[in-house]
């Protein structure tokens, strides 16, 4: 059945236990960065539920947490560069310290395109945390404040990301190979 993943080749890029130990490093550092500072952890929804969920627990003290949904349009693994909220934050940002957290950064669009939205609603501050850096197919320079890992290119599923909604539960990473 094509898209399920039954059929495609996949290849472990990331381990769970890699996963594991950066997120840690991760929310060490943003625990450092953001101590008395009450930060807003604002993730975008779906790819990045499951990265939220450990990143936000591993940090040293309670964090608040939101969620947007964002819709780009286009078929298939790539973004056509139209994008639109279909659920915006609901917590008021307006002088709090933002930051959003990503599953993985394509093309940029979306993140480029939120950063917009979110700062004309004047946050203290915002910054990105993105688990994967994906290099090759950049189009718009986005600050990424934060990184998980770095790759250059690939399509990528498991740990929130998906293929057509499927394989997004996999607790690791997987490159879909043709
Ligand atoms: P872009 O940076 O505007 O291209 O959009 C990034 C979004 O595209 C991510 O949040 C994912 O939803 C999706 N995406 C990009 N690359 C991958 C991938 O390798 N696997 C799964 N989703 C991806
Ligand atoms: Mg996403």
């Amino acid at each position: 059945m094509k898209g399920t993943g039954m059929t495609s080749q996949k290849k472990l890029l990331i381990s769970r236990k890699a996963i594991a130990n950066r997120v840690k490093e991760l929310a060490a550092q943003i625990s450092r960065d953001y101590v008395d500072k009450n930060p807003l952890l604002v993730a975008i929804l779906k790819g990045a539920f499951i990265f939220l969920a450990d990143l936000a627990r591993a940090v040293d003290y309670p964090v608040q947490v939101d969620f947007v949904r964002l819709r780009s349009y286009g078929a298939g693994t790539t973004t056509s560069g139209e994008v639109h909220i279909t659920k915006d934050v609901e917590l008021p940002i307006k002088g709090r310290h933002v930051l959003v957290v990503e599953d993985i950064v394509d093309a940029g669009l979306t993140l480029d395109f939120l950063l917009g939205h979110l700062a004309s609603h004047q946050p203290a501050s915002l910054k990105i945390c993105c688990l994967i850096d994906k290099k090759e197919r950049r189009q718009v320079e986005v600050p990424l404040d934060y990184v998980g890992f770095t790759v250059e290119k690939g399509f990528l599923v498991g740990y929130g990301l998906d293929s057509g909604e499927n394989l997004r539960t996999l607790p690791d990473i997987y490159e879909i190979v043709e």
